[in-house]
């Protein structure tokens, strides 16, 4: 199941994320792959908006990983978001030794670049948010794709309306 959002600026790129952020669970995998400067880490400031972060989220090209705390809107529990930019790793033992899973199975993971760890073979049970930039018809015109990998099917289109 895949479906596709338009958006033609960054708030709405950020919205979508933080309507995301209401479909997270502990142990929630959120992987992002996209065109260079298409609003990968755009999408995570606004699932990182919608847990409660209060700090700002920026990449974490250089430090690799980030770590934020938040809160599960619908639940009230506390969630613990680990961040990661793969655009400079190969292989997902990078993304081990690069301390992503190290964080507990209740922790939220987002990786952007994913493709550069997990190729095309996205795990099971993750969400998967393609970003694709669409230059052809305007500067701020992206198609945001997002699908749940093999999992419960429980994303619902509706939530993002
Ligand atoms: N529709 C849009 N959605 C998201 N960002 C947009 C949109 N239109 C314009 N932008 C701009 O594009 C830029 C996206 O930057 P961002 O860092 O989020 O991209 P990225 O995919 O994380 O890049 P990188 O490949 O470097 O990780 C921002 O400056 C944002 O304001
Ligand atoms: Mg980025």
């Amino acid at each position: 199941m895949e479906f596709k959002i338009i958006s033609k600026s960054g708030v709405k790129t950020g919205n979508t994320g933080a309507k995301l952020a209401g479909l997270l669970k502990p142990g929630s995998l959120v992987l992002l792959d996209g065109d260079l400067g298409a609003g990968k880490t755009v999408f995570v400031q606004g699932i990182c908006r919608g847990l409660g972060v209060k700090e700002h989220v920026t990449s974490p090209t250089f430090a690799l990983i980030n770590t934020y705390n938040g809160v599960f809107p619908g639940s009230g529990d506390p969630a613990r978001i680990v961040h990661c930019d793969a655009y400079r790793l190969n292989s997902l033992e990078d993304l081990y030794d690069a301390g992503f899973f190290d964080f507990g199975e209740d922790a939220v993971l987002i990786c952007e670049w994913s493709e550069n760890v997990y190729g095309s073979k996205k795990p099971s049970g993750c969400i998967f948010v393609n970003i694709v930039r669409r230059d052809d018809i305007s500067a701020n015109y992206r198609e945001i794709y997002i699908s749940a990998e093999g999992g419960e099917g429980e994303l619902s289109e509706n939530a993002f309306r």
